[in-house]
């Protein structure tokens, strides 16, 4: 179903939710979501972020959902940033506050446990870079531009961009970036492994949802382990040799696993359930 609603399917009880900044839809296990406001370059408002929190618990909950890509409307945006009028007066506090909220938000992203692709259709600047890095990769349009233009205001990121620029493209460049305002281009953020593609924008949500067809072919349970132990690596209160062997020991216990292993010996397509 598409619109600005959520699913909604009575007979499966799959529950159904609106969102006042956000379109979804959901076909073959892909569920796209649109943050939907272009007259505004669909920067982050409180209502976005408190949308997309919502948005996450369906992901997390909702078995009918696969795998997710987040897109912005319109050609010429992604996500221009956090919302900057709603950071006139606010004081200590509340900017903090403000930060962690939206921290939070983008790892409940980073740990979803089904796979979270960002397709980049235009800018990517400040808080839209920040929810780009927090998705667990990139495929960027021919016309997008990544930055974190914090310092023009006076300010540096808040939502994780300072940490996430640094992990995918390495100290030097991230420095560079953080500290100049420099926006770059989708080829140069592909040459510094920012995308992991760049492709026509009339392509873009087809080379996602490519992808996520053969990642949605696999058991989802161990695609859901590669998540969480990949994501270790970046966790200093985490042992990710640990949660590997774990995961791994782990999936010895799942029907995907027995099934897995018997249709290579068998020499037949694997078809996995998710348990
Ligand atoms: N917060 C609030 N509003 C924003 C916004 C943001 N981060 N980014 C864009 N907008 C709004 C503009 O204010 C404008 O609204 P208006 O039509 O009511 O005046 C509308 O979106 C269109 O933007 P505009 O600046 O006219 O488009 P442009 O093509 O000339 O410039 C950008 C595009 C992205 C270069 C420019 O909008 C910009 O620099 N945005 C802020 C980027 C930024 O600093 N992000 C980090 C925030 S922490």
């Amino acid at each position: 179903m598409h619109g600005n609603k959520g699913i909604i399917n009575f007979t499966d009880k799959l529950f159904s939710m609106a969102y006042t900044s956000l379109l979804t839809s959901l076909e073959n296990g892909i569920f796209i979501i649109t943050i939907n406001r272009p007259d505004k370059l669909n920067a982050l408002n409180q209502q976005v972020m408190d949308d997309l929190n919502e948005v996450m618990d369906e992901v997390y909950t909702n078995t009918e959902i696969k795998s997710v890509i987040i897109t912005g409307a319109g050609p010429k945006s992604f996500v221009a940033g956090a919302d900057i009028s709603e950071f006139i007066g606010a004081d200590l506090n509340e900017a903090k506050a403000l930060a962690k909220h939206g921290q939070d938000i983008f790892f409940k992203i980073e740990n979803a446990p089904k796979p979270v692709v960002a397709c980049v259709n235009g800018f990517a600047l400040g808080g839209g870079c920040e929810l780009a890095m927090s998705c667990h990769f990139r495929i960027a349009s021919e016309n997008a531009k990544f930055g974190q233009p914090e310092v023009n205001l006076g300010l540096i990121p808040g939502y994780g961009g300072t940490q996430r620029l640094t992990q995918l493209i390495g100290k030097g460049r991230a420095m560079e970036l953080l500290m100049s305002a420099n926006i770059i281009d989708a080829n140069t953020a592909l040459q510094y492994g920012l995308v992991n593609y760049v492709v026509p924008q009339d392509e873009l949500l087809n080379k996602a949802t490519s992808i996520l067809q053969i990642i949605n072919s696999k058991a989802p349970i161990a695609v859901a382990g590669c998540i969480s132990a990949a994501n270790a690596v970046f966790d200093e209160s985490k042992n990710g040799y640990d949660i590997e062997a774990n995961t791994f020991a782990e999936c010895f216990l799942t029907e995907d696993m027995k099934e897995g292993t018997s249709a290579f010996l068998e020499k037949r397509k694997a078809e996995f359930k998710g348990r």
